[in-house]
């Protein structure tokens, strides 16, 4: 009895001293952990425009940023299967422990159907329009219905209410308008991305032999993952069914899982697509939320532009944006401000060095390691914005830049072939809700307005910003 005794108490004193241990030493990839965002911006200000390297937990236990022109051109010249996002991905999201099926390493020419369908979805947004206000009125009501009243206004938590209205119109846009409706599947799509994220953390900074353990406990059976890949095989083999049996008379595909199904090779099984799909719900479903928000966090505290926003929103339809033409819309100024000032991270244009990579400068970044771009040092830049941390949605008018813009000026959407091809979508239905909400509804932040908090390099809206929210009386929305 006594020695089991013993032989406990050496074994908790043993694993303390582990911890311990393992904690100092990897003291730095901890404060990241913690002031991830802080340390990029500060090594970024003393090494000028030279690389350097951070120890961070996973992505090869070391972060590499760059900031000039060049090393962008170098990033973008990068072959795919050398500089990988989609292994950067696996690092993120440990498919391993978080996920129902495994992933390859790298992924070439088989992840370009899944693009291309986004890309044909995308190309006729005007036609989402009737489905995606039905969604915001939906939501909206439902909203302010149930939540408490002050001075007769709802009390809107901003956060949860966009989580929620952003992931069904995710739903609606890849999988269609009954999934949008499918209520459990909403819910489950975002239990189940919580859990990916928690655990990709956990996983990342725990011992590996805690991982399985620690994974099982947060998303216990995966019920939420489960129901959603249920969806999708169901939706997936309708449409297989009718392209198998009916080529002839396919219909126009109405969501990206049908566009998809279309052009994807027919020997790929269910599964497979289902793959695909899986991951682009997953990984969009993260972001989508946060941005938003913070949208619409800035739109509400920076009152002074609404009376000019209300008019130019009744003078014209909302459009999906184009570089090809002149900024006109204050409204997408707004977006852009947002996005400028508070890019939710720090850099962009994530991957994984497959093997050895060298920038044409020399610096060389290790097989296993990440690499990234520093994307506030472009956004707070004083030689490209005057007075950078100011709020000025009016300085991209009359400009040629565009929200949706790749490239290095405009770094948020990342580079070349991997740049994000759900901007489109995601930028028109972001615009269309913050319209409708600002011609249809008086709404207010309930002060005071709180900061945002850091997750490593990422800068997250509090769950706490209360938006208050009541219906006008007059109908302004065309
Ligand atoms: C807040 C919204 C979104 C943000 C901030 C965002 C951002 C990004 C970024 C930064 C990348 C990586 C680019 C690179 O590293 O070069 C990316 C890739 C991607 N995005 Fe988005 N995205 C959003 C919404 C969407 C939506 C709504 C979809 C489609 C439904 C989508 C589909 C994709 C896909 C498929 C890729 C991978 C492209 C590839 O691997 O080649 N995104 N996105």
């Amino acid at each position: 009895m006594l020695t089991l005794k013993f032989l406990s108490l050496a074994g908790v004193t043993l694993w303390v001293f582990y911890v311990g241990y393992v904690g100092f030493r990897r003291r730095e990839s901890w404060k990241f952990v913690f002031k991830g965002r802080v340390m990029i911006g500060e090594r970024a200000k003393a090494s000028g425009n030279t690389p350097f390297s951070l120890p961070v937990f996973g992505y090869g236990e070391r972060m590499h940023i760059v900031s000039t022109e060049q090393h962008w051109n170098d990033l973008k010249g990068a072959d795919i299967a050398h500089l990988s996002l989609h292994s950067w991905v696996k690092s993120f999201i440990q498919p391993q422990y978080s996920l129902l099926d495994q992933w390859p390493d790298t992924r070439d020419q088989e992840g370009m159907p899944i693009i291309r369908a986004i890309r044909t979805m995308s190309s006729n947004l005007p036609s989402l329009r009737p489905q995606l206000l039905e969604i915001f009125q939906h939501d909206l009501d439902m909203t302010i219905q149930n939540s408490p009243k002050s001075g007769g206004f709802a009390e809107m938590t901003l956060m949860a209410t966009l989580e929620y209205m952003m992931v069904r119109i995710n739903c609606f846009f890849i999988l269609g308008i009954d999934a949008a409706n499918d209520v459990k599947l909403v819910k489950s799509g975002i239990a189940a991305t919580k859990e990916i994220a928690i655990i990709g953390e956990a996983v990342r900074v725990m011992p590996s032999i805690l991982a399985f353990l620690v994974a099982k406990l947060v998303k216990g059976k995966n019920l939420n993952q489960r129901y959603v890949r249920d969806t999708m095989m169901r939706l997936v083999n309708a449409r297989r069914a009718i392209k198998r049996n009916a080529l002839k008379t396919l219909s126009d595909p109405a969501t990206v899982l049908e566009a998809f199904v279309d052009s994807s090779p027919d020997e790929w099984s269910t599964s497979e697509i289902v793959h695909h799909l899986n991951i682009l719900f997953t990984t969009t479903t993260l972001s989508l939320g946060g941005v938003a928000t913070q949208f619409l966090k800035d739109l509400y505290y920076h009152t002074t532009f609404h009376t000019q926003l209300i008019d130019e929103i009744q003078g014209s339809q909302i459009m999906p944006s184009t570089s090809r033409t002149k900024q006109t819309s204050l409204l997408e100024g707004v977006l852009m401000e947002s996005m400028r000032t508070h890019c939710f991270q720090a850099t962009a244009v994530h991957r994984t060095a497959i093997r050895p990579f060298t920038f044409s400068d020399g610096y060389t970044v290790p097989a296993g390691e990440s690499v990234q771009f520093y994307q506030a040092g472009v956004h707070f830049d004083e030689k490209r914005y005057s007075e950078p941390e100011t709020f000025d949605p009016t300085r991209f008018q009359g400009g040629l830049r565009s929200v949706t813009d790749v490239g290095m000026e405009w770094p948020f959407w990342g580079v070349g072939k991997n740049s994000c091809p759900g901007r489109f979508y995601f930028t028109y239905a972001v615009r269309l809700l913050a319209a409708y909400l600002l011609t249809e509804f008086d709404c207010k932040l309930k002060s005071p307005v709180l900061p945002n908090f850091h997750v490593g390099e990422s800068s997250i809206p509090s769950e706490k910003v209360v938006l208050l929210v009541k219906r006008k009386e007059q109908k302004l929305f065309e």
